[in-house]
């Protein structure tokens, strides 16, 4: 197939240490009232609300817009900290298109990415630096950070993919990473029906 139109490279100034991107046209902070259902210590949750709506993350974000094809680039960096015994997670999401992948690079600090298809299948994967991790269309995905500083990962996929955060919050992840001893544990929990 013959494409008509050229589209030209586009190329960003990441920082992987602070997880800016250059130019950002979009920031979107995640604080703790938006994540208010996603915790299962809802007790804290509440308490915590009272003194402040405390970020738990934020992501950067450039859509790379072309003539044909359209990916994006986003950048989270989640600060450290507990919710109950709970780390400090992204709220995570599925794709609303059934045939949409996603790569996602841990560029700072330790983790889990928790990979679930909501449906009886669970991978945890210990991330920390370096880890490159491929997420196959079906798998809703969230990030949780058990360090003592920010992790900073990138992901990157097709603009078309849609974010579905309802079956999340709805049905829930089948684990959650929680704190006991100031070590972080996978815990199995009830999935709601
Ligand atoms: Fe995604």
């Amino acid at each position: 197939m013959m494409l008509k139109e050229i589209d030209f490279p586009i190329s960003l100034n990441f920082q992987p240490e602070s997880g800016m991107i250059e130019p950002c046209p979009q920031v979107t902070p995640r604080h703790l009232s938006d994540l208010r259902m996603m915790f299962q210590d809802h007790q804290a949750v509440e308490k915590i609300l009272e003194v402040e709506d405390r970020l738990i993350y934020e992501i950067r974000y450039y859509p790379f817009v072309t003539s044909h094809s359209d990916m994006a680039l986003a950048v989270t960096k989640i600060f450290p900290g507990i919710i109950g015994h709970e780390y400090h997670m992204t709220k995570g999401h599925k794709h609303e298109r059934p045939d949409q992948a996603e790569v996602y690079y841990c560029v700072k600090g330790e983790g889990y990415l928790l990979l679930d298809t909501l449906e009886g299948d669970f991978r945890a994967i210990q991330w920390n630096a370096g880890v490159v991790t491929h997420i196959p269309p079906m798998w809703a995905h969230r990030v949780v950070n058990t360090g003592n500083d920010v992790l900073v990962f990138m992901g990157i996929f097709h603009l078309s993919a849609g974010h579905d955060y309802d079956i999340v919050a709805s049905k829930g992840f089948s684990y959650r990473v929680i704190s006991v001893d100031g070590k972080p544990k996978l815990v199995e929990q009830f999935r709601n029906k």
